[in-house]
């Protein structure tokens, strides 16, 4: 034994103390963002069968949900709008007296004090489903499609969204939506940008949640390919140069690398999206007694913050807020 040389890094994990004092990352509730969909209608609260303890509110009982996410001390939440019509170019999205307008002006008034962002794409009020218009030929068509994006992010400016998060991965959607704002007068209000996407399987259940599923195709020409992550790098590097002011990463945890690459090339602040796919496989084992939910739920959330994430948006706020205040 005497000549053996080696490192011994268990005296810094010999009791929760000293765990404590050499602790890297930490998740506060401060970091999250709750996603919330909000339908036309009365009396709703529809459970999303997919997304187990995620519910559609109609706004009257908006309330409940709102009233919870406070309590619990969730600084912000990020709406998406069912419309009750949809049709070829999703005119409810940037209707005045729209689903996610009305949303927003009701949780702005009696919730003043909760930052609002707004999901703004166009997939869940076209009826083709698609993020922008689209031809007689199937094709997404991507300049016409950015002026009614800009039109969706100033309906809900003017609505009271203190941010703007677009979702729809049309090339140009940053400098299309910040001119419109500066244009309309806001000017403060910052975008969001899911700069990021690829093009997920973990987007599934959130289709059925926000009833957004393409009708023909798929969203591969507008999302991103899985196996690149130099292209992430320019699709991050362009909204920066459009004028985003946050990026959004998304998926979050099969997509860890990424984060950390935006992290280590943008002194911007980085949002870590974990989707409804990601959500429903810790619920799914969970429910069955296969995993300790709190357990698995806390690091996942956890590693997102040690990749870069300064922010998460996650269906597991509220859960984790509570838990958080246990420990
Ligand atoms: C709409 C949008 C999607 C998500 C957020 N905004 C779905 C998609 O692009 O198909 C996914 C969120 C999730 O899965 O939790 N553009
Ligand atoms: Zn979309």
């Amino acid at each position: 034994m005497t000549n053996l040389q080696f490192k011994r890094h268990r005296r810094l994990r010999q009791n929760a103390t000293m765990r404590a004092m050499v602790k890297e990352t930490y998740l506060h509730k401060e970091d999250f963002i709750y996603p919330i969909f909000v339908m036309e209608g009365e009396n709703v609260k529809n459970p999303v069968a997919s997304m187990p303890g995620i519910y559609q509110f109609s706004l009257d009982r908006l309330h409940e949900e709102m009233d919870e996410v406070v309590a619990l001390g969730i600084p912000s939440v990020i709406l998406f709008g069912l419309p009750a019509e949809k049709d070829a170019v999703g005119s409810e999205a940037y209707h005045d007296h729209g689903i996610i307008q009305k949303a927003i002006r009701f949780v702005k008034e009696n919730y003043p004090e909760v930052m609002v962002i707004a999901d703004t794409c166009l997939c869940e009020y076209t009826s083709h489903g698609h993020c922008g218009v689209v031809s007689e030929d199937e094709r997404i068509l991507n300049d016409p499609s950015l002026d009614l994006l800009a039109q969706t992010a100033i309906s809900q400016a003017k609505a009271g969204a203190d941010i703007i998060a677009p979702s729809n991965m049309m090339d140009g959607f940053v400098a299309a939506i910040r001119k419109g704002l500066d244009e309309a007068g806001f000017e403060d209000t910052p975008i969001m940008s899911y700069a990021v996407k690829y093009a997920s399987a973990y987007y599934g259940p959130f289709r059925e949640a926000a009833d957004g599923a393409p009708k023909f195709g798929d969203r591969k020409t507008y999302q991103m390919d899985p196996s690149n992550r130099l292209e992430a790098m320019r699709e991050a590097a362009s909204d920066v140069e459009e004028g985003a002011d946050f990026l959004i990463v998304k998926p979050a945890l099969s997509y860890l690398d990424i984060i950390r690459d935006v992290r280590n090339n943008h002194d911007m602040p980085v949002v870590a999206y974990n989707v409804s796919g990601e959500y429903a496989m810790v619920k799914a084992a969970a429910l069955n007694g296969w995993m300790d939910e709190k357990q698995t739920v806390l690091e996942t959330l956890l590693s997102m913050k040690r990749a870069g994430a300064d922010l998460i948006m996650t269906y597991h706020a509220k859960d984790a807020a509570r838990w958080l205040e246990e420990k």
